[in-house]
């Protein structure tokens, strides 16, 4: 899977964003180790804290499915149907990718390839309790 194929599904993905509150569409597409792509978008709720990111979206589809391991997401956001400008992975998502994957998950985004690592140097993890 071409890293812009899996962007290119990232903009599909955020065709079904539900987003009347911010007006914003996001897209993920997430490729497992097993190269299957699951799509997500950003679902919001007029309480807004309630909303769910796309990535988390994703994340969530592909673990209830049983994929637990990725090698890649790429994530497309807009408020205007420009896809132009990269949207960077929010904090929570950032915390939910790590539950599952290493620093090297390639991050795809509309500026270029990230490392999960470049977001997340440091990270509370399972090994954080012991
Ligand atoms: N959003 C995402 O879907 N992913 C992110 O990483 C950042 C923000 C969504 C949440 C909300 O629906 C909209 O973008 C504006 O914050």
């Amino acid at each position: 899977m071409e890293h812009r194929e899996l962007l290119a599904q990232a903009v599909k993905a955020a065709e079904m964003s539900y987003s009347k509150y911010s007006g914003f569409s996001v897209g993920a597409a997430l490729l497992t180790a097993e190269g299957v792509i699951f799509k997500g978008c950003n679902i919001e709720n007029a309480s807004f804290s309630l909303t769910n990111c796309a990535e988390r979206t994703a994340v969530f589809k592909a673990v209830s499915e049983g994929y637990t391991k990725f090698s890649a997401i790429a994530i497309a956001g807009s408020g205007d149907g420009d896809f132009s400008k990269p949207c960077y992975p929010c904090g929570a998502c950032l915390q939910v990718l790590s539950e599952f994957c290493g620093d090297d998950l390639v991050i795809v985004l509309a500026d270029g390839e990230y490392r999960l690592s470049d977001f997340l140097p440091k990270r509370f993890c399972e090994d954080s309790m012991k």
